[in-house]
């Protein structure tokens, strides 16, 4: 009798040989589909992983993970096993230097502020909402407006459920917007000030839709973490530059390419059987740039990702004292052309 494990693979082949006839999704689909038939045994997941996945790197920006295609059932199915192993302590690991320096961004960036208003986060890709609510509990007085950015409307049900119930406890104000526009961003603002409490705020939506709505400088510090891997090598630079044009400063927080992040992750997502989980996480490692690829300010933080800073350009004046501030920004970064 097949296990729930196996009929689960054979449903998703069923669905990618389905979308393999849209043209648009063929190869993607072929590469998925490679990656399934694989994952039905160990020994043939171990080979794929040696032999066929290295090979996919070399045109890595065409590998799109099951959770990019428009299946929605496994798009459900992969994020929420992240949500819920994101709540363990070795996923926590695997963020812990992402919270630790965007909260050091965040009060280097009160400080140059230094005029109480809260310091205005925009999280693009924010998932279930993981990183900012660890970002909240190690902030715990610093005035701050966070608003969250997902396109798949999975994430943000998995982020309400997570937030809304500090709302009710009265411990932030938590709110659902429809777009991120100047105007929403300052009534939040306003709120934060008004209830002297932080302010969390998702939007369902496509952060290639943001720079419509949201004029330069409204916006303090950009940040994503773990999305630049679902997004095509052409969007890449298309998103660097609606962060440079947005915000004075932006932290990307990814993953590099080494054997032994894939090695964690195959043990981690094998053992809690979630084939969808287990794609993401592994077709995301090959899309992963390697840390010899890294350029501008950039920071390795254990243990396998790196964060970069993007800074912006003519959102404040280019004078002395913006000079300084870019300088305690980038303390403890590397810098490479
Ligand atoms: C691997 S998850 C990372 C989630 C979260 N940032 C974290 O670190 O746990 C990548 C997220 O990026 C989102 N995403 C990808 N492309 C997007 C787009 N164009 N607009 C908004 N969100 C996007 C996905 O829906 C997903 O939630």
């Amino acid at each position: 009798m097949a296990t729930k494990r196996a009929r689960e693979i054979q449903e998703i082949i069923s669905d990618l040989e389905l979308l393999k006839l849209d043209s648009k999704y063929r190869e993607a689909a072929e590469i998925n589909i490679g990656f399934f038939k694989a994952a039905r045994s160990v020994f043939s997941f171990i080979h794929w992983l040696f032999f066929v996945g290295p090979k996919l790197r070399k045109n890595r920006e065409s590998i799109l993970e099951l959770g990019d295609l428009p299946l929605e059932k496994w798009q459900r199915r992969g994020y929420k096993g992240l949500a819920s192993i994101e709540r363990h302590r070795f996923a926590g690991m695997m963020s812990s230097g992402f919270v630790r320096e965007l909260s050091q961004i965040i009060l280097k960036m009160e400080e140059i502020k230094d005029n109480n208003e809260p310091v205005v986060v925009l999280d693009l890709g924010f998932g279930g909402g993981y990183l900012g609510r660890r970002v909240f509990e190690k902030l715990l007085d610093v005035p701050l407006v966070y608003v969250g950015v997902d396109i798949i409307p999975v994430n943000l049900e998995l982020a309400k459920m997570v937030f809304r119930p500090l709302h009710k406890a009265g411990e932030i104000v938590f709110r659902e917007v429809s777009v991120v526009s100047d105007e929403v961003i300052d009534t939040l603002r306003w709120e934060a000030n008004d209830a002297s409490k932080k302010v969390l705020a998702v939007c369902l939506g496509d952060i290639f839709d943001l720079d419509k709505y949201v004029s330069p400088g409204k916006i303090d510090i950009i940040c994503h973490s773990r999305v630049l891997h679902h997004i095509r090598p052409v969007d890449r630079s298309r998103l660097a530059d609606i962060c440079r044009r947005l915000s004075p400063i932006t932290v990307e927080m990814d993953d590099c390419y080494g054997f032994w992040f894939k090695f964690w992750a195959i043990i981690a997502t094998w053992a809690i059987s979630n084939p969808a989980l287990l794609n993401g996480a592994i077709l995301s490692c090959f899309r992963d740039p390697a840390k010899e690829e890294l350029t501008g300010y950039f920071k390795l933080v254990p243990p396998f990702s790196y964060v970069r800073l993007i800074f912006g350009q003519d959102i404040y004046p280019q004078d002395e004292k913006w000079q300084t501030a870019t300088q305690t920004l980038v303390k403890g970064f590397s810098f490479k052309d």
